[in-house]
């Protein structure tokens, strides 16, 4: 067996709650939610981790407005740098802007190594932005991490609808606890999807509106708090009393 597999576990081993944010379509709001859920969690006095698992497209980075992306203090592993009072680990440490053409089995070894060296320590809440879709990332994180629950997020759009079914499926078929669905950019048009979504047997668990003001926030934690977008965030986590904030 892969060494690095128990060590994961041991990396782990002190995460309360380890939520990876996913979706079965790109482009719908999962690093803006993972990256704003750390940063309200972690604002409410909870210990919170983020990490960063979009090899080809990282973007936390951008979104928190990290600065000096050095190698991490290395100290039997990794120590993952605070960023905005989160612990916060990408690959961008290691590959810069450069990109990262990984393919397959490379991605696997890969997420094993990042897992493996990064110490994190006692944390409420290890928050896990996902690349979108179904592939190698979302596989390997069912497979490495002791009781993932997923935080869906889809837009009204069926097109997104249709391909978060697909992942709740799966999900479901291997047993993989689901916190539930956000839906995001909702407009006034938007159909009503909650029904839906209801019907794949997780909860849905709010909306959040489209926010025309988020753009300008983004690499301005303080900013990105102070928005629409982060009120809703906040609205539906208190409502369902989904995060214990
Ligand atoms: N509620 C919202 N209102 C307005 N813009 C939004 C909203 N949510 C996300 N966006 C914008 O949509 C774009 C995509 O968001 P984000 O990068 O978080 O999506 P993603 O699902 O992580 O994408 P990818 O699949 O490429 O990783 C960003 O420009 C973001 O600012
Ligand atoms: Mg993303």
């Amino acid at each position: 067996m892969d060494p690095r597999i128990e060590l994961i576990g041991e990396r782990l081993e002190k995460v309360e709650n380890l939520i990876p944010v996913a979706s079965g379509k790109g482009g719908v709001g999962k690093s803006l939610i993972a990256s704003t859920t750390a940063l309200i969690t972690s604002e409410r006095g909870h210990d919170v981790g983020l990490l960063d698992m979009d090899i080809h497209g990282p973007s936390a980075h951008v979104i928190l407005g990290a600065k000096g992306l050095d190698f991490p203090e290395e100290e039997k592993g990794v120590l993952p740098p605070t960023v905005s009072g989160i612990k916060f680990m990408s690959t961008v440490y290691y590959s810069g802007d450069k990109p990262s053409p990984l393919r397959g089995e490379d991605i696997s070894h890969a997420i094993r190594e990042f897992l493996s060296i990064t110490r994190w320590g006692s944390l409420d809440y290890l928050f896990v932005d996902m690349p979108p879709g179904v592939g190698n990332e979302v596989l390997d994180t069912i497979q490495l991490i002791r009781n993932p629950e997923f935080l869906l997020v889809t837009t009204p759009s069926k097109v997104a609808l249709s391909t978060v079914k697909k992942l709740v499926r799966m999900l479901s078929e291997l047993n993989i606890s689901m916190r539930g669905v956000v839906e995001n950019m909702k407009t006034e048009s938007s159909p009503d999807i909650a029904g839906e979504v209801e019907e794949m047997g997780v909860p849905h668990l709010g909306e959040i509106r489209f926010d025309h003001d988020l753009e300008h926030a983004i690499g301005s934690p303080d900013e990105i708090l102070r928005t629409k977008f982060a009120e809703d965030l906040k609205n539906i986590f208190l409502k369902e009393n989904t995060l214990s904030l």
